[in-house]
């Protein structure tokens, strides 16, 4: 059924129980979804999952905000992507540009499609796979050589496209207020769906929705999503406010 347009809210290592239960209230008075129009999606931290489930209206589906590489056992401080399928979350946001970046995580482009591979293959998740470049590599013109090598390791990894979503965050973007314009964003869009059209395959590149993650917010969203290949946003610090709610509408 084409892009259905998509909002990811990623509340990161943010709210604690009554924070959650205030938000997850002012979303669930919201009106009911367009199920035909727009995905919508939360990532609370991992603690929080099952029990954001549990009080979330039912349109709305949830993520986690990061998996291991494989199935559990003596991984302490890890979950086996299972388990986040078991407290009924669909969904797991892999390779944001915090655990690649962070000097005490970085993330390989290796260990991040791995982990994408067992999550989808093994756990029955959709998987958010987050690529963007930092300041310096746009600096340096090396913007989608960047994008191009994440999603790479990606393609090395798994066959099936169909439970991916791909945000592409700029990192000097991201929680900064400095948002891409639409046409900084477009144009990475583009090249991206390009990317996958001359990689992967014709369909997969029709039918991959390719998000815009890096101060989105309610006032910037809707000049954003009129782009053509941009075909919904991951949101940070603008996701834990009622006012998501505009984000979500933004493709109307
Ligand atoms: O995952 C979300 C992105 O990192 C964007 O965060 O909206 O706070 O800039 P932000």
């Amino acid at each position: 059924d084409g892009r259905r347009f998509f909002v990811g809210g990623n509340w990161k290592c943010n709210l604690n129980k009554s924070a959650i239960a205030d938000l997850v209230a002012a979303f669930n008075e919201a009106p009911p979804l367009d199920r035909d129009g727009v995905d919508v999606v939360v990532a609370p931290p991992s603690i929080y999952v099952d029990s954001t489930r549990q009080i979330l209206r039912n349109d709305f589906a949830v993520s986690a905000q990061n998996s291991w590489i494989s199935k559990g056992g003596a991984f302490t401080g890890e979950l086996d992507a299972t388990m986040i399928k078991d407290v009924g979350a669909e969904w797991v946001i892999l390779g944001h540009s915090e655990r690649r970046h962070i000097p005490q995580l970085k993330e390989t482009d290796e260990t991040v499609a791995k982990k994408a591979k067992y999550a989808l293959e093994n756990a029955d998740l959709s998987v958010i796979f987050c690529i963007g470049e930092l300041l310096e590599e746009r600096e340096a013109g090396q913007t989608i050589a960047v994008c191009e090598r994440q999603l790479n390791a990606l393609k090395q990894a798994i066959s099936d496209w169909t439970r991916v979503v791909i945000a592409y965050e700029p990192v000097w973007a991201i929680g900064t207020g400095k948002v891409a314009t639409p046409e900084q964003a477009e144009d990475v869009h583009r090249s991206l769906r390009l990317w996958l059209k001359q990689n992967v395959s014709e369909s997969v590149s029709d039918q991959t929705r390719i998000l815009y993650g890096g101060s989105v917010s309610p006032a910037n969203c809707v000049e954003l999503a009129k782009q053509d290949n941009i075909d919904g946003f991951l949101v940070g610090g603008a996701s834990m406010k009622p006012t998501f709610m505009e984000i979500v509408d933004s493709y109307k």
